[in-house]
């Protein structure tokens, strides 16, 4: 996506080979016309995968999983990072092990907000080792649903997470790849 792309260039910063800085417009400041066209794409390129329903892990994830959902007129479920006291009754959960923090936490859902055979489109911001994605999937998938697409706003995918994404047959689009950081230099994969 050529203006996700030009935005990275003018206002991402790599920090170092492994970590894009893009706070300015996507997880920290939002830059919500840029998040409006997300939206537009993502349901331009799923449009023929029957979504009934678009998750995403909180959270920021949110924020283009909601421009998403609204744009294909759907339910947007937003998965849990922990339990809250009050979520306490049909709770699914999932622990997913996150390397860049080096910690694990539980993915939780109600059961109640996953219709059986619901076509789920998962969202999420960035695409690192996919250890998030999988989890995510993981229990959409135990409480009935069907991950027909996950749609991806920065994939670097000079880390493992697409290829293992593809690998386990999900259909996985990714509006901006990254091939590769380097102290204040970002490589990307051309786009076709
Ligand atoms: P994985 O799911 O693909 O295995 O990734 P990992 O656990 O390693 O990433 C964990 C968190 O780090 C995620 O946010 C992810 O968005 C973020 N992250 C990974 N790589 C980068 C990067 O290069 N730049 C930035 N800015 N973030 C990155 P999170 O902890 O879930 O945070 P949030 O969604 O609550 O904000």
């Amino acid at each position: 996506m050529r203006e996700l792309e030009d935005k990275i260039r003018t206002f991402g910063k790599a920090l170092n080979e492994d970590v894009l800085l893009v706070d300015m417009f996507l997880n920290h400041q939002v830059d919500c016309e840029l998040m409006d066209h997300i939206g537009d794409e993502f349901a331009r390129l799923f449009a023929d995968a029957g979504i009934t329903r678009v998750a995403t892990v909180e959270a920021s994830g949110i924020a283009p999983a909601l421009m998403c959902a609204l744009k294909m007129r759907v339910p947007l479920l937003v998965l849990k990072k922990s339990a809250s006291a009050i979520m306490n009754e049909n709770v699914l959960q999932t622990e997913v092990f996150s390397f860049t923090k080096q910690k694990s936490y539980l993915l939780t859902m109600k059961q109640e907000y996953m219709l059986p055979g619901d076509r789920v489109l998962l969202i999420d911001d960035f695409l690192a080792n996919g250890e998030a994605a999988l989890g995510a999937s993981r229990l959409i998938e135990q409480a009935g649903g069907i991950v027909s697409g996950i749609g991806i706003v920065i994939s670097k995918s000079f880390q493992p997470g697409l290829k293992r994404l593809r690998e386990a047959g999900y259909n996985v689009k990714a509006l901006a790849e990254i091939a590769g950081l380097q102290k204040d230099h970002i490589e990307f994969v051309p786009e076709g």
